[in-house]
């Protein structure tokens, strides 16, 4: 009998080693989350769409938060979009919230409120993308449906030392491929988890904790001393510089908020109407033109507010706040869908995003 393994009989041997130390480590290793408390799937679908762009520490107090307010898809179906993107204010791309509440009705109507234990129904849900649907389907209902994130990316670049860029789409494909021979076999929560867990805990991107990983022995970048270069860097995004003008109406102690349409940038929030500066405008002309064009108020005078700067993904905002006092007449709005006189108090309880949270801590 030969004693050595054939090189397809290593691969698979190799393969059951990494998802056996991966798990064993995760259940060792793994942070207490709130999520992991759980196999609802309404919870672990919140849980992902809010860690998508946010980080864990942010999310956990809004976790509870959320299910204690929406405990069920039907509730969330049942709620008022503003209420949904007012729990939402602060956690950023509120484009996920409006996502969940439609997919939510969606789910209601189609569905009855349950989600379904089929990857092709949750991917066709507003907001559920690969990576979401995967995540749901494997952690909830223990389908052996892969994941790939940016924890995951590096975990995988790394273990089989991989020097495309990860974001180019045969690569992204190999991925996805390596992603979903993992979970071929052994229990798919715990091994997604684990890469999960591992890309946010020790395969970090700088400086890597390799000697407290399980997979190190498995780590081709590591066995050629590649693990602080692997993943090869994108192409960096460009990100644009815009000027914004913003404009709190002051009449009768409250201001004026008005609601942006349900798609795009900031869609469905409130914002003191506001709008990008043009080229060469000067700030008294932007400052008046903002408030006659989009909600048809005049002033005499105005107050400037501190400026200040607000990162977004692709765009660095400079903000420049007004505040003006404004007499009787009626709101003509142009580009917003509703509005609303309110208290300052009242205003930073609406679905506002955090650059306008920011700004209206400027107004004295
Ligand atoms: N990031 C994305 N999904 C996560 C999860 N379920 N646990 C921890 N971090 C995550």
């Amino acid at each position: 009998m030969a004693t050595r393994n054939s090189p397809a009989k290593s691969a698979v041997l190799e393969l059951v080693r990494i998802r056996q130390s991966l798990a064993a480590w995760y259940r060792r290793a793994r942070r207490d989350l709130p999520w992991r408390h759980t196999r609802d799937p309404y919870a672990i679908w919140v849980s992902e769409i809010m860690l998508q762009q946010t980080r864990v520490d942010t999310v956990i107090p809004r976790y509870g938060r959320w299910l204690a307010r929406f405990p069920t898809v039907k509730a969330l179906a049942k709620a008022p979009l503003d209420d949904v993107l007012a729990e939402w204010a602060g956690l950023g791309y509120y484009a996920r919230a409006r996502h969940l509440h439609r997919a939510a009705c969606e789910v209601v109507e189609q569905y009855g409120g349950e989600l379904p234990a089929d990857v092709a129904a949750v991917r066709a849900l507003p907001g559920v993308g690969r990576y979401t649907a995967g995540a749901i389907l494997s952690l909830a209902f223990g389908q052996r449906e892969p994941i790939l994130d940016g924890n995951v990316i590096r975990v995988l670049t790394r273990l089989h030392a991989i020097d495309e860029d990860p974001h180019a789409s045969p690569t992204q494909e190999r991925l996805w491929a390596l992603a979903a021979e993992l979970v071929a076999d052994g229990d798919p929560s715990e091994i997604n988890q684990g890469l999960m867990e591992l890309g946010a805990t020790v395969c970090t991107p700088r400086r890597p904790a390799c000697t407290a990983c399980p997979l190190a022995r498995q780590c081709r970048a590591h066995a050629t001393g590649r693990s602080e270069t692997l993943p090869a860097p994108s192409r960096p995004t460009r990100v644009v510089a815009v000027e914004q003008v913003s404009v709190a109406l002051v009449r009768d102690d409250k201001i004026l908020l008005a609601r942006r349409p349900p798609t795009g940038l900031w869609g469905g929030l409130f914002e003191l109407p506001t709008d990008e500066r043009r080229p060469g405008e000067s700030l008294d002309t932007a400052v008046r033109r903002v408030a006659e064009e989009r909600v048809g108020l005049r002033f005499d005078s105005w107050q400037p507010l501190p400026v200040f700067h607000h990162v977004l993904s692709h765009r660095r905002m400079t903000f420049h706040g007004a505040y003006a006092s404004v007499d009787r007449g009626p709101v003509r709005r142009r580009g917003y869908d509703a509005h609303r006189w309110v208290t300052l108090e009242a205003a930073r309880s609406l679905g506002i995003s955090r650059a306008m949270d920011r700004l209206l801590s400027k107004l004295p």
